[in-house]
């Protein structure tokens, strides 16, 4: 995703004059914002919309970043830090007001909601088969006739027109082939007639058994002293089931050591959301630990783990 992304972001960098704007925020992945400010060194001015304490993003702060000289949104859709979903329809909202093309960051979101680009509105959508069970390769969609008007880098003897347009060299078949097995192993898990109502279905099942165990993993989390769970409650708005999370007196890397040794298996650090690790003020702690509930774990998982965790934050 991250290697399209720069794809992308050169290509639009091409039609864009000094002066114009791009909006990015500040919960975003670096993979949605490298790439953006990279065309800095073209003249273009980068805007960030800031993100609460809460792990929101700022709904007026937003509203302010965005200008008549705005010509491209790139935001996430969900925050692979904190879970936090990003509501698109008032960002497209605000990018028509302006005529500015929305760039959203599916990654998170793909792997636990279930997605439909005709309903969200966007440009370009980006994501990732290895977070939905398959293998290492990016998607880029495009709203239909927008590839082709990109300056993308190709090769003359590529075709000029979409999806080449955006291929170099060989394509990776095998990879491609993992995608398709990826998502009719996803498309299993539902029911109906066509492949996409039962990969809906299945989607939607998906989220609701993640959901439920992320929520009863947060709020147990609530009740052990000594441990702060980060990003917005569940409260009944879309949340990923994502949790992170910080001990007092414990660095995550060792909290983290210390589930591995139990079997536990949890990740620390920045999870490439430096950003929102420097406005939280985390870095020097190690930033986070975060425990991404699949649908492959199970309440008695949580259970040892939660065990676990109210062991370390007492000692
Ligand atoms: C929200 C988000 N965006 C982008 C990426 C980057 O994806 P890739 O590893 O395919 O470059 C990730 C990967 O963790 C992610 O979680």
């Amino acid at each position: 995703m991250t290697t399209l992304n720069f794809s992308l972001s050169r290509a639009l960098g091409r039609s864009l004059k000094p002066g114009d704007e791009i909006v990015i925020t500040e919960l975003d992945h670096e993979a949605n914002r490298g790439p953006w400010l990279s065309l800095r060194e073209h003249g273009v001015v980068v805007r960030e919309v800031r993100m609460t304490a809460a792990g929101h993003l700022d709904k007026e702060d937003f509203e302010r970043q965005v200008s008549p000289r705005t010509r491209i949104v790139a935001m996430g859709l969900a925050s692979n830090a904190l879970g936090t979903v990003t509501p698109l329809t008032e960002a497209r909202r605000v990018c028509d007001n302006v005529n500015a093309l929305l760039v959203v960051d599916a990654v998170h979101y793909a792997a636990h909601f279930p997605l439909d680009v005709n309903t969200l509105g966007a440009d370009f959508l980006l994501c990732s088969a290895y977070k939905f069970y398959g293998p290492h390769i990016g998607i880029l969609y495009a709203r239909g006739g927008l590839l082709d008007t990109l300056d993308t880098d190709h090769l003359r003897t590529q075709k000029s027109h979409a999806p080449y347009r955006v291929e170099t060299g060989t394509l990776n078949h095998a990879a491609i082939a993992g995608v398709t097995a990826a998502v009719e192993y996803i498309a299993q898990w539902g029911t109906g007639d066509s492949r996409r109502e039962r990969l809906l279905s299945a989607m939607t099942n998906i989220h609701d058994y993640e959901v439920e165990l992320a929520r009863y993993y947060y709020e147990s989390l609530q009740d052990i002293k000594g441990i702060r769970a980060w990003g917005p409650a569940f409260d009944g708005v879309p949340r990923a089931p994502t949790v992170s999370l910080s001990i007092d007196g414990h660095r995550p890397e060792e909290i983290a050591a210390a589930l591995g040794d139990l079997g536990l298996q949890v990740w620390h650090g920045h999870f490439y959301a430096l950003k929102v690790l420097e406005v939280l003020d985390l870095v020097d702690a190690g930033g986070l630990l975060r425990v991404g509930i699949s649908m492959y774990n199970t309440r008695d998982e949580l259970d040892r783990l939660l065990r676990a965790l109210e062991k370390i934050a007492r000692n």
